[in-house]
Formats: C-alpha cells, structure tokens, sequence
C-alpha cells in the first residue's frame, strides 16, 4: 500500500498544492495534488477496491441512478405546471444538466476517483470548499435515496393492490406528517440494496444492469401501448400556463437529471476510468433525455394534461384508460418498482464511496474509508449509510426530501463547473480525454444555469439549506479541519491509525 502519509508531489505536480499552508485562511485553502489523488485511488484502510467496472456497467450505473421517480412519480406533478409544453420542460432541464455533464465528464476524465466532485474541489477550489462540496452531495445523494425510496413504496402499493388486493396500512407506508407512522416499504428497499451492495461492487453492477434493462424495457412498453392512445387536440393548446409554467415546470423535473454523475462515483473501481468514465457520463445523459422526452410525448398526447393533477402514478392510469385493463397498469407499476429500486442501489453505492474518499482524506471518520478484504467493498461504510438512509426515508416525506436534494445537487454542479475551469488555468498541462467545448464559456453557462435553477426552488427549501451547511461547517470546524491528512502531514502530526 502506498505510504500517503509521506508521499512527495508527483513530478509535473501543482507545487502550490503541496506547499505547506501557513495560517488560517491558508489552510482552508489547501489543496490536494491532482497526482496524489489518482495514484491513492482504490486504496483503503486494510485493503483496496476492485477494478471490476467496464464502460458498459459504469453506464448503466448512470442510468441506474437518473432513470426512476422523476419520470414515474414527478412527471405527473410536472404536467399541471406546464401542460403539453412539458416536453420543452424536460429540454430546458436536460440542457441545465448536459453543461453541468460535460464539466463532469472532462473532470472524471482527468481525476478519475471515488470522490467525485469532492475530490474534483479538493483538486481545485481547496479543501473547506470541497468539504462544503462533499456535504452537498450528501443532499445529493443520501437524501435522495430516501426520496426515491418513499416514491418505490408507492409504486408497491399499487402492484400489491393490482395483483392481490392487498395495499399496506397508510399507517405502514408513510412517514409522520403524510399519514402514518413509519414508512416500512421505504426502510425495506434500502436494506435489500444494502445486501447487494455487501456482495460486491461487480455483482451489484450486474443487478443493477438487469434492472436498467427492465425499466427501459417498461418505458418503451408504455410509449408503444399509449401512442395508440394519442388524439391530436391533446396537444393544444401546447403551453397553456404560458413560459412561467415551462421554467417552474423544467425546475421540478431537474430531480429526473439527478444520477447522470454516478459513474463518476465509480473511479477507483472501473478497469478504464480515464477513458470510459466521460464515455458513461455523456452517454447515460443522451440516453435518459431521448426516453424522457419520447414518454413525456406520448403521456401528454394520450391523456389531457388537466387529468395529470393528482394522479400518483399517471403512466400507469394511462396506459389503463389506453388499453381499458389493468393488466398493463400492473405490468407497468412492476417495471417501476425495479426501476426505482435501481435507483436506490446505485445512489446508494455512489454515497459509500465518496464518503470513503473524504474519509481516506481524514475528513470523516475513518471507518467509512476501511476495505472488507474478502468482497474488496467499505462493508462498515455500507452498513452505516444504508441504516442512515433507511431510517430517513421511513420518517421523512417524499416532497421535502425531493427539493431538498436538487438544492444540494445544484450546489455540487454548480462548483464542478468552476473547478473546470480552475483546472484548465492551474493544470493546462495534464492529460484530459474529454474536454468541454469552448471552455471557458461551457463551464460558465453551466454554472449560470445551475445558479438560476436553485433561485428558483422556494424559501423553505433554502432555509433547510441554510441549516444543513451550518451543521456541515460546525462539523468540519469541530472535526475535519484538525483531522485532515493533508494539516496533519503539513504540522508534523502523526497521522490516526
Ligand atoms: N433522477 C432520480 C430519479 O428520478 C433521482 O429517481
């Protein structure tokens, strides 16, 4: 194993990076050397990771991960904001999110790690903005998992209710607050995740591609039975609630874009990181906005957008009043718990590992950094988020939860777009297999969406913000700062075994 503790700067490294920062302010800014960081990959306490992951699965694991609630639970809330027009919504939130995804390809490219956009601010912008960074994906991906999780809760309802007939007590299948006491369903696929997640990082890869397989298949399934159902006038008039209702509209459905990043998560296990991760990235992206916009169509063609309020699981009732049975509503509903459930796998796996990468850089503690040797996964760090995000989804509703999670993706996004463009000034030299076009112009127009994107989202969800980075820089001035590898290696402090 690599002796971190001691390792010089890579020749060609960022001198400045590696300099010993003197006060304060300056050791916030620390940073950490681009090198040092690729050659650590993979490495953990008592073990490494396994490079299992081929470009094929790390796609997959994108669209694993994008691919679930957004377009079977929020379209039909998205609809009644902007009608027909939707389908330009779902343009204008995929666009905010290819600018964010091509800084993420160009940045997984050349720092191909588990941090993802932690480690990429880590590289960059200094570590109390990457600590800031990796807290958002936290939001990001934490929370998300509870979100998706209590959307996969309703969609069992459904099966359960088309199949036997039988639905789980309100009081069983929703958090306090929405009706319940304790979303059972929720806590559930969590922790059946959580056990495929233990199996190993190729065996999870290869559920989770049977399961992309399935909701892509349910997907075309639905937009083949309900074209037949498409009459001409629904399209008309095609934007009723006028530009208004487009952004407000586009603003809900960015949820649906969240996951393109996975991959990324996915550095320090895949065989090619340097050249599939970008591939993956951008790829995941093309794939997910084409089925979004191709289902968006046909669901407003086939069914007048006033119906879409309040209707939980609009795909399905649609393809029930299409075909007049409920075989295909059930079909579908069984296409989306898969789906969803991939989602919660794969964020899942993507929360592990970018706590295992600010663990290894002391920033949390470094049990979530420790490689079980037998199955070469963070077993503890598994068990401890899973429990964590278990427990958020039973006892959290599913709305607070969803905004929540753009507002800390939107933040993530928006640095990854300035780290672009730090690196290209600090790091012209090093290799990139992907670059964003017309850098820097790209990297800011990203920014600039992702920016007007969270201005949009409402006050209670910033202040929910507000507190959640309050709690993050009280833990980072409590904790990280004085634990942080790099301080301790600058002040002489022997390193934590
Ligand atoms: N994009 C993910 C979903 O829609 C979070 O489920």
């Amino acid at each position: 194993m690599l002796d971190h503790g001691t390792a010089p700067p890579a020749a060609g490294d960022d001198q400045r990076s590696a300099r010993p920062a003197a006060g304060f302010a300056a050791g916030l800014m620390r940073r950490k050397p681009v090198e040092r960081l690729v050659a650590e990959g993979g490495q953990g306490e008592g073990g490494s990771l396994r490079r299992s992951l081929g470009m094929w699965q790390l796609t997959m694991i994108s669209i694993g991960a994008t691919l679930g609630t957004g377009i079977f639970v929020v379209l039909g809330e998205a609809v009644p904001k902007a009608g027909p027009a939707v389908i330009v919504s779902f343009v204008i939130a995929g666009i905010t999110a290819l600018f964010s995804a091509l800084s993420y390809a160009e940045l997984a490219g050349t720092i191909p790690v588990s941090g993802s956009s932690y480690s990429y601010a880590y590289a960059t912008l200094g570590e109390l903005v990457a600590w800031v960074c990796g807290w958002c994906l936290i939001l990001e991906y934490g929370v998300s998992v509870a979100a998706v999780a209590v959307g996969w809760g309703q969609y069992l309802n459904e099966l359960l209710d088309g199949t036997i007939g039988v639905t789980i007590p309100a009081s069983l299948a929703n958090p306090p607050g929405d009706g319940g006491v304790f979303n059972l369903p929720a806590l559930l696929v969590v922790l059946l995740c959580m056990a495929f997640l233990l199996g190993g990082a190729k065996e999870s890869a290869r559920a989770n591609t049977i399961m992309v397989a399935v909701k892509i298949v349910a997907l075309l399934l639905f937009c083949g039975v309900a074209f037949q159902g498409i009459k001409a006038g629904n399209y008309t008039p095609f934007m009723p609630l006028g530009v208004a209702g487009l952004s407000s509209a586009g603003a809900s459905l960015f949820f649906s874009y969240i996951g393109f990043d996975a991959a990324s998560t996915a550095g320090e296990e895949a065989k090619d990181a340097q050249r599939d991760l970008p591939r993956a990235i951008m790829l995941s992206l093309i794939i997910v906005t084409a089925l979004y916009c191709l289902v968006a169509a046909v669901a407003v063609g086939a069914m007048p957008w006033q119906k879409f309020e309040g209707s939980e699981a609009a795909l399905a009732g649609i393809m029930k009043d299409v075909t007049g049975q409920s075989f295909w509503a059930v079909l579908l509903a069984a296409g989306a718990v898969i789906a969803i459930a991939s989602v919660v796998l794969t964020v899942l796996y993507g929360q592990t590992r970018i706590l295992f990468a600010m663990s290894r850089d002391g920033l949390v503690p470094k049990v979530f950094s420790k490689v079980h040797a037998k199955s070469g996964t963070p077993r503890a760090n598994t068990v401890i988020v899973s429990l964590f995000c278990g427990i958020l989804a039973a006892a959290i509703p599913l709305g607070q939860l969803a905004d929540a999670t753009s507002i800390g993706t939107l933040f993530a996004f928006a640095l990854v777009n300035v780290a672009v463009i730090v690196l290209r000034r600090t790091r012209p030299d090093m290799k990139r297999t992907f670059r964003v076009p017309l850098s820097p112009v790209f990297p800011a127009i990203g920014f600039l969406l992702c920016v007007y994107m969270m201005g949009s989202l409402d006050k209670v969800t910033w202040m929910v913000f507000g507190v959640w980075m309050a709690v993050g820089l009280v833990i980072y001035f409590g904790y990280g700062r004085s634990r942080s590898r790099l301080a301790r290696e600058e002040t002489q402090v022997p390193l934590e075994k």
